[in-house]
């Protein structure tokens, strides 16, 4: 069923586990981070971004499929826009029943983040619904998530007073779309940040961390974590491999159905890993 994303992030902060928050780029990756979710008994944020929605050629499509999969899986699932720099698409996330949304102005300069962040938690909290953003205070194409870059404590706590976010993203040594799960995360800047900050935080590009190194981010305070491209890995290995086997087979339900449920056996597997053990 749909459980608010509000709900889910303040049980996992108050229990100290991590939540899982796995990107749905088809209905497939949908099928299999649900599947994974109710194999494990763990619940899960299903995310779909802006490019994701683009892909499809409008959010509607894939969100209203996905919404209908959440609603009879038995996972406890919440749904969320995933880096939307369109304030029109966190609209229209909130009219599709969307239960948490990230606005994305980390490329804006300073001044015109915030005032837009705000517009959109104005917006948003009307409909109940929670909104991530992260800070743009480092700019440049890369955005607060290039390596290299990190997010300050105090400014942080100032953002997130000044502009009524329910959740930050914030830069401890992460990147996007990191094939080997090699990065070194900042875990003093973590324990720094969840001291300032009086909101759940959100590692973006946890691809790039490997499992015991993720576990350490989510005891020294890190909430939501984001994983997209290792799944992505997952599902395109087996897809290859059923491929190479079946050169023969071109109904695409044969070869995507196994990759689904390689994806689904990771998502299982990788939604235990970030939850923990707890405090
Ligand atoms: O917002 C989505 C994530 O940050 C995913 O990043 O593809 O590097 O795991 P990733
Ligand atoms: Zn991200």
């Amino acid at each position: 069923p749909l459980i608010p994303t509000r709900e889910l992030l303040a049980q996992a902060r108050a229990a100290g586990r991590g939540l899982p928050a796995f990107n749905v780029i088809h209905l497939e990756s949908a099928e299999a981070i649900l599947g994974g979710a109710e194999d494990a008994g763990l619940p899960v944020i299903l995310q779909i971004s802006e490019n994701a929605a683009t892909y499809h050629g409008g959010l509607a499509p894939i969100a209203r499929g996905t919404l209908a999969a959440v609603e009879r899986s038995g996972a406890r699932a919440a749904l969320h826009l995933d880096h939307a720099e369109d304030p029109a698409l966190v609209e229209e996330a909130l009219s599709l029943g969307f239960t948490s949304v990230m606005f994305d102005a980390a490329r804006l300069a300073d001044e015109e983040n915030r005032r837009l962040t705000e517009r959109v938690c104005a917006r948003a909290h009307a409909a109940g619904v929670l909104v991530e953003a992260e800070l743009g205070e480092v700019g440049g194409k890369d955005g607060a998530h290039a390596p290299g870059v990190r997010t300050d404590p105090a400014e942080a706590a100032r953002f997130v007073a000044d502009t009524g976010v329910d959740a930050l993203a914030v830069a401890v040594g992460s990147s996007h779309a990191m094939t080997q799960r090699t990065a070194a995360l900042d875990l003093g800047l973590i324990s720094r940040l969840r001291e300032a900050v009086p909101v759940p935080l959100v590692l973006h590009g946890s691809s790039g961390v490997a499992d015991a190194h993720l576990q350490e981010a989510v005891l020294a305070g890190m909430t939501k974590i984001n994983v997209s491209t290792h799944l992505n890995k997952v599902f395109t290995a087996r897809l290859r491999q059923v491929l190479e086997e079946h050169p023969e087979w071109v109904d695409s339900r044969k070869y995507l159905g196994p990759a689904r449920q390689a994806m689904r056996a990771e998502v299982a597997r990788l939604a235990a890993v970030i939850v923990g053990p707890g405090a």
